[in-house]
C-alpha cells in the first residue's frame, strides 16, 4: 500500500484556469501575458494553483459571456483536461457575463473574477476591525448585482485572517412569496448599510486623530507603491519597526505609522499603506476610503518602485493613476527606487535611474543607499524651500499664520474675501498648502518632491 506522503494530509488546493481578454483598442497598462502572470500571482497568493491559461484577442465584448462561444467551448474542455475547479477572468466580469457563463459552466465549475479574487485576498489580509469592514462592504457591494445561486461564493476562504465577509450567507427568514434570491438580497442591502454606518464611525475617529497629528506639526510622508515594492521592509529598514513583511500581494492592509528622525535630528511620521494594482477595484477604491485618506493627508509620499520588475514603469503609471482617483495627486512625491542590490549590472542600475529622474536608489532589505535617502527626506521636508504663491481665504487663519511663522514672506496682498502670500515653504507644508495655490496658466503634472507650482 502506499504510504501518504505529508502533503497528502494538506487540504487539497483549488485548481484555477487563467482567461485573459484583450479588446481591440483598448491597451491595458500591461501586455496580455504580462497581466495573466500577475494574475498568477494573485491567485498563488489567494491559495490557488493555476493549472492553465487562455487567452483571446477580440473586437468587442461577446454580449453574453465576453469571450466568443467558440472560445468558451475551447476552455470548457480544457477546465475538463487540468481538473480545475475555477475559471479566473482578468477581466472584470459584468453581472450578466457571470450568470452567462455560470449557466454555461455548470454547477462544478465556478466563474471567478480579478476583483473578486483581490477581494478575496484583502478579506484574508485584514488584520483591524477597519480593515475588515472596508473588505467585508466592498465585497457585499460586489456580490450583489451578481447573486444567482447560493452566495456561497468564496465565503470558505473569505473568513481567513478576522474578515467576516461572507459570513451571513444564506441566513434568514424568508417572508411570504420571496425567494431565497430575494432574501438573501434583502440581508446583504441591510448588511452594507450597516456596514456603512460602522464605517462613518471608524471615519470619525480616524479624523479626529488626523487632526491631533497635523497640530503635533511633524511632517507625515506616506508611502505607496505597486503590491510588493517593498513598502513594509523599508519601513522597517528606517524604524527598526517590526512591520509584516511576506514575498506575497497585498501583505499590508492596515496602515502603520513610525517615527522616525532623519539627519539634523528633524522628526517625520513615516505610514505604510495598503499596496496598489493595475486594475484595482472601484469597488475596493470606494471601500478603502478611509484608509486612504491617511494618503490625501500626507506631505510628502514616498512612492516606492521595486525597480528589479520588469514592468516596474508600468506598475509606476498605476500608482500615479490610483493617487489621481483618490485626489491625492496633488502631494508632493519622492521616488525610491528599491531592490538595487538585486541589479547585478551597474549598467541596469543607471537605466533604471535614467527612467525615473530625481528618485533615489535604495535596497530596503541591505540598507543600501538609505542614508542618502534619509538625507534627501530631510532636505525636502525641512531645509529647501520652494517658491509658492498662494490665495488664502479668512477662515484659514490657521494657515495664514502658518505661513508667515514658518515660511519666507515677500509679497502680501489683500482683497475683500481673503489674502494673496507669495513667497517660499519647505517642503513639508507644500501639502497643505497645495488645496489653495495660484497656479500657473498651464495645469501642472503631479509635483515633484521638491518641486512646486512656481510663484
Ligand atoms: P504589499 O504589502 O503587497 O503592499 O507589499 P510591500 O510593498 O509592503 O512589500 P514587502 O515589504 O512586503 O516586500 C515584498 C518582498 O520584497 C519581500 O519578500 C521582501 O523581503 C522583498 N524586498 C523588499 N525590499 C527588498 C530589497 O531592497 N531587496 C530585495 N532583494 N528584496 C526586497
Amino acid at each position: 500500500m502506499a504510504k501518504k506522503t505529508p502533503e497528502s494530509t494538506l487540504p487539497r488546493r483549488e485548481r484555477a484556469y487563467l482567461v485573459g481578454v484583450q479588446l481591440r483598442g483598448e491597451d491595458g497598462l500591461l501586455p496580455l501575458e504580462d497581466s495573466l502572470s500577475e494574475l498568477a500571482l494573485l491567485a498563488d497568493t489567494a491559495g490557488l494553483v493555476v493549472v492553465g491559461q487562455s487567452t483571446q484577442k477580440l473586437d468587442r465584448p461577446h454580449s453574453k459571456t465576453l469571450i466568443g462561444p467558440g472560445k468558451v467551448e475551447e476552455i470548457k474542455s480544457l477546465a475538463d483536461e487540468t481538473l480545475a475547479d475555477i475559471i479566473l477572468f482578468d477581466e472584470e466580469l459584468s453581472p450578466r457575463h457571470t450568470r452567462e457563463l455560470e449557466a454555461i459552466f455548470g454547477e462544478r465549475l465556478r466563474i471567478l473574477d480579478r476583483t473578486a479574487l483581490i477581494l478575496d485576498i484583502f478579506a484574508q489580509h485584514a488584520n483591524t476591525r477597519e480593515g475588515a469592514l472596508q473588505v467585508e462592504l466592498a465585497q457585499y457591494e460586489y456580490r450583489l448585482p451578481r447573486l444567482t445561486r447560493a452566495w456561497t461564493h468564496l465565503a470558505r476562504q473569505a473568513g481567513g485572517g478576522g474578515g467576516r465577509a461572507g459570513g451571513v450567507g444564506g441566513v434568514g427568514l424568508r417572508g411570504p412569496g420571496e425567494t431565497q434570491l430575494e432574501v438573501d438580497r434583502r440581508d446583504i442591502d441591510r448588511r452594507i448599510s450597516h456596514l456603512r454606518q460602522e464605517l462613518e464611525k471608524v471615519r470619525v475617529h480616524r479624523q479626529q486623530y488626523r487632526v491631533r497629528r497635523k497640530r503635533s506639526n511633524i511632517p507625515i510622508v506616506v508611502l505607496v507603491g505597486y503590491t510588493n515594492a517593498g513598502k513594509s521592509t523599508l519601513l522597517n529598514r528606517l524604524a527598526s519597526a517590526d512591520v509584516y513583511v511576506a514575498d506575497q500581494l497585498f501583505a499590508t492592509l492596515d496602515p502603520t505609522t513610525r517615527r522616525v528622525e532623519l539627519p539634523g535630528g528633524y522628526p517625520v511620521l513615516f505610514t505604510d499603506t495598503v499596496g496598489f494594482i493595475q486594475k484595482l477595484p472601484t469597488t475596493l477604491v470606494a471601500a478603502f476610503r478611509a484608509t486612504l485618506e491617511e494618503i490625501a493627508e500626507a506631505d510628502l509620499l514616498l512612492h516606492v518602485v521595486d525597480v528589479t520588475h520588469p514592468n516596474a514603469q508600468a506598475q509606476a503609471t498605476a500608482v500615479h493613476q490610483t493617487l489621481q482617483e483618490i485626489e491625492a495627486g496633488h502631494i508632493p512625491v519622492l521616488t525610491a527606487l528599491n531592490k538595487i542590490d538585486l541589479l547585478q549590472q551597474p549598467q541596469r542600475a543607471e537605466e533604471s535611474l535614467n527612467a525615473f529622474p530625481d528618485a533615489v536608489a535604495i535596497s530596503a532589505t541591505t540598507g543600501l543607499g538609505m542614508p542618502g535617502l534619509l538625507k534627501r527626506l530631510s532636505q525636502i521636508l525641512y531645509e529647501k524651500y520652494s517658491p509658492v504663491t498662494v490665495r488664502l481665504p479668512f477662515r484659514e487663519g490657521g494657515l495664514i499664520a502658518l505661513f508667515h511663522n514658518q515660511g519666507q514672506v515677500e509679497r502680501v496682498e489683500h482683497d475683500p474675501g481673503g489674502v494673496t502670500l507669495q513667497g517660499a515653504l519647505p517642503g513639508r507644508l507644500l501639502a497643505q498648502f497645495a488645496p489653495f495655490a495660484v497656479l500657473p496658466k498651464q495645469e501642472s503634472t503631479p509635483p515633484e518632491a521638491g518641486g512646486y507650482p512656481p510663484g
